[in-house]
């Protein structure tokens, strides 16, 4: 395989092709022809390009000696570690002397322009900085954290958050933000699962798209502009074992299919960076890979910006042992396209006599320089470097709130809704009655923020507990903590218990802490964790009705609530707002509108679990075997002895206050299979037969029934939200067309084939409305 590849993409990479055999990187190309043409490929940010920016690079580029060129491919940690590091220290010596192109983790203006001022002053070249950070869902002003966001459906919203971020980030001293985060991840037992949106390429991709604009806006370098870093390339969501920086091994018909999508939306909206990430992909690691980094990103994508390794990853691939010593992981990364090392030491003390000794073409520094230098050029750092000089301490305006707020609701997903004591369904709350509210997590500021969550501050954070009790009067609240995220002691249920039976209702607050969710944090159980499953059914045994919310950054399984308590809210965390949004929400002053981003499992054990499967040839019924079968016949099936396929909530679920009713599908049209030739139109109907407002995520699923290559049983390919009164009924139209219906065949050919396909429209992908149409050769 290596001979066989080494001259396609010595081919394909003409600057590179020559560094092959040394660098021995040449098994991972492709393994078929490269799927896009490489010749004409678009920009897709044309601020990254141009002759006058050209100009402008190559004038300052012809200056550079280099050791300030090496200098510029460097970045460190000027604050918290994210990661075990360098631990450098004098930053202005390193920064005069032209050795930073780039620190991260600077928080606040003043130190930020403390260095800035160094750069630009006192360095020969007077290079101005990038200033990064893990600006993941909000800066000073939390949000929900992004699955929470993937939970509106609501890309506008996404956006104007990612604007708020973004203007914060600038004000203190941060130009470059290290989101979005776009990684596809099926497997809940990857703590990160949090920082994305979830399973799905298309949803997922609706949200890369919306981050980027938010943060970039339509020009780089407007003063409230963060240049967006999308991450982490490639596909780090797939780790084996759904154990974080683990090994990632997969297809490339999947990997084109279902994990790159996310990323390339990302840089078709404008993304000017890119992190390439930890895991090692098919054997090669993904900051090394120049199949990813070069071919795909650059040759396919047109991508101009710059890439950054991710934290510590070019050092780390002496333990991928695909390096023995510090100069060869440092030549593999840069020649592969890792432009910038971050907290990595490699690049800034092993080009210079790489490159000296003739191990590393020169040109290979220069293409890597450019690339940061053009980023720089297209922010304006260089007309306008300093982070706005601003004394005044962070206020959270009421517009900022308002955001939040709203982001806050959109996020939150009723999962169940039940009737009880013969009264109808528990929620909304009604006024006029007293609650307990119980729980590690009813009464918790920091958890409240979740994972990543920059310059977030507790203090900002209003919780469940304080919002039901300055919502109802004096006396109407009881407060019982129960136990511990991670408790083991039940001291503390007889006072919840007590709590409960006094009450009319009982909302009780369990999950994950925030800390158990995120970077490292991967999980091999997904329940409830401590003792908090007993604390509910003790709580249940009280006879008292119960609204479970359930804040986490991942799916949890808790098949016991799912079916013994009748009111079930996925909360995630969601920033700032996290309780008067609940509230809102739970007493019907606002509907829900969330949709689940990811399944919801019965157990660990059906990780990765997502609804796009493919076919199998021994289907277990619809792949919805919700009762395990007993008898012996049933037995060589695709299925556990032990458990149903089917999650307990499935991807696009979440109800409303309002009930949707959807019309017969209409299907008109037809479409050939290449491109531009027609369009499907898939219309419907749908009408609130419920008595009050809400919203509904309309969400279309499509399925090709033969195809050369399997097909999943559906995947999403349009959603729309419309908001309907009661009795009001509106008409929805779909386009299909052949970005919609196009796959990767065995040549790695992105075609639509013709046959049948199925299309689904509904509230969810268990959909039952179902049209059909052909697509004709
Ligand atoms: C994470 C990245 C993050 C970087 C910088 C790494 O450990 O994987 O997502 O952007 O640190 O903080």
């Amino acid at each position: 395989m290596k001979n066989i590849a080494f001259p396609l993409v010595a081919l394909l990479l003409p600057a590179l092709g020559t560094l092959c055999p040394q660098s021995g990187f040449c098994s991972a190309g492709p393994k078929h022809p490269a799927p896009a043409a490489t010749a004409s490929v678009a920009h897709p940010n044309a601020q990254l390009t141009g002759k006058e920016l050209d100009h402008k690079v190559e004038a300052l580029l012809s200056q550079m000696t280099l050791a300030e060129k090496a200098g510029q491919l460097n970045q460190f940690t000027a604050g918290v570690a994210t990661g075990p590091g360098t631990h450098r220290e004098n930053y202005d010596l390193m920064i005069e002397k032209g050795e930073l192109g780039s620190l991260l983790n600077v928080t606040d203006a003043a130190t930020s322009n403390h260095y800035q001022h160094i750069a630009v002053e006192k360095s020969r070249l007077h290079i101005p900085l990038l200033f990064g950070l893990d600006v993941v869902h909000g800066d000073r002003t939390t949000f929900p954290v992004p699955l929470g966001m993937a939970a509106t459906f609501d890309p506008a919203l996404v956006e104007q958050t990612a604007r708020v971020a973004a203007a914060e980030s600038r004000a203190d001293g941060v130009n470059w933000v290290f989101s979005p985060m776009v990684d596809i991840a099926r497997d809940a037992r990857w703590g990160r699962i949090i920082e994305g949106a979830g399973e799905d390429p298309y949803l997922g991709s609706a949200m890369a798209r919306a981050y980027v604009k938010g943060y970039q806006g339509n020009d780089l370098s407007a003063p409230d502009a963060v240049a967006a870093c999308v991450k982490h390339f490639a596909a780090y969501g797939a780790p084996v074992a759904g154990r974080d920086y683990n090994a990632v091994d997969m297809s490339e018909i999947s990997l084109r299919q279902v994990y790159l999508p996310t990323y390339k939306a990302a840089i078709d909206a404008g993304a000017a960076t890119v992190m390439s990430s930890f895991n090692s992909l098919n054997g090669v690691p993904a900051s090394a890979n120049p199949f990813t980094l070069t071919q795909v990103l650059r040759k396919e994508w047109g991508f101009d910006g710059l890439v950054v390794s991710d934290y510590g990853a070019i050092s780390e691939l002496l333990n991928h042992a695909i390096a023995a010593d510090g100069p060869t992981a440092a030549r593999k990364a840069l020649t592969a396209g890792v432009d910038m090392d971050m907290e990595g030491d490699l690049y800034l003390t092993r080009i210079p006599a790489l490159v000296d000794s003739g191990q590393l073409p020169l040109a290979v520094v220069d293409e890597a320089v450019r690339r940061i230098l053009r980023v720089k050029f297209a922010m304006g750092l260089f007309d306008h470097p300093y982070a706005p000089d601003h004394a005044k301490p962070y206020e959270a305006t009421r517009e900022k709130r308002a955001l939040a707020r709203k982001a806050a609701e959109e996020s939150l997903v009723l999962l169940r809704n039940e009737a009880v004591q013969g009264s109808g369904p528990l929620l909304p709350l009604r006024a006029g009655k007293t609650v307990a509210v119980i729980g590690p997590l009813a009464d918790s500021h920091p958890d409240m923020l979740g994972s990543w969550a920059a310059l977030g501050d507790e203090k900002d954070t209003v919780t469940l507990r304080e919002a039901l009790s300055s919502r109802l009067p004096p006396g109407a609240v009881t407060y019982a903590k129960g136990t511990e995220v991670l408790g083991t002691s039940d001291a503390g249920f007889a006072e919840a218990v007590d709590a409960a039976k006094k009450s009319d209702v009982t909302v009780i607050a369990l999950g994950e802490s925030r800390d158990d969710t995120g970077e490292a944090s991967s999980k091999t159980h997904l329940d409830l964790p401590g003792n908090q499953e007993q604390l509910l059914e003790a709580v249940a045994a009280t006879g008292k009705p119960v609204v479970l919310v359930v804040f986490s950054g991942r799916p949890l399984a808790i098949p016991w609530a799912a079916e013994h308590v009748p009111a079930i809210v996925a909360a995630w965390f969601p920033g700032i707002e996290a309780g008067p949004a609940l509230v809102s929400n739970l007493f019907g002053d606002t509907n829900f509108t969330g949709k689940l981003p990811v399944e919801f499992p019965v157990s660990v054990g059906q990780e990765p679990l997502y609804y796009a499967q493919l076919p199998t040839g021994r289907p277990a019924g619809n792949a919805d075997l919700s009762h395990p079968p007993t008898n012996a016949e049933e037995k060589y099936l695709s299925r556990y002895i032990d458990e149903g396929n089917a999650p307990v909530y499935p991807f696009g679920w979440g109800l409303s206050y309002a009930r949707f009713s959807y019309g017969p599908l209409s299907v008109k049209h037809t479409m050939g299979t290449s491109q531009d030739v027609g369009k499907i139109e898939v219309g419907v109907d749908v009408k609130n037969t419920g008595s009050v407002a809400g919203t509904e995520t309309v969400q279309l699923y499509v399925r090709d029934m033969v195809a050369s290559v399997e097909q999943p049983l559906r995947e999403l390919k349009g959603f729309q939200q419309i908001s309907l009164a009661p009795s009001e009924q509106k008409h929805l139209t779909f386009t299909l067309g052949f970005d919609d219906l196009a796959f990767y065949n065995v040549d790695l050919k992105r075609v639509v084939e013709p046959g049948t396909f199925k299309v689904w429209v509904g509230g969810s992908s268990a959909a039952t409305d179902e049209g059909e149409f052909t697509v004709l050769q």
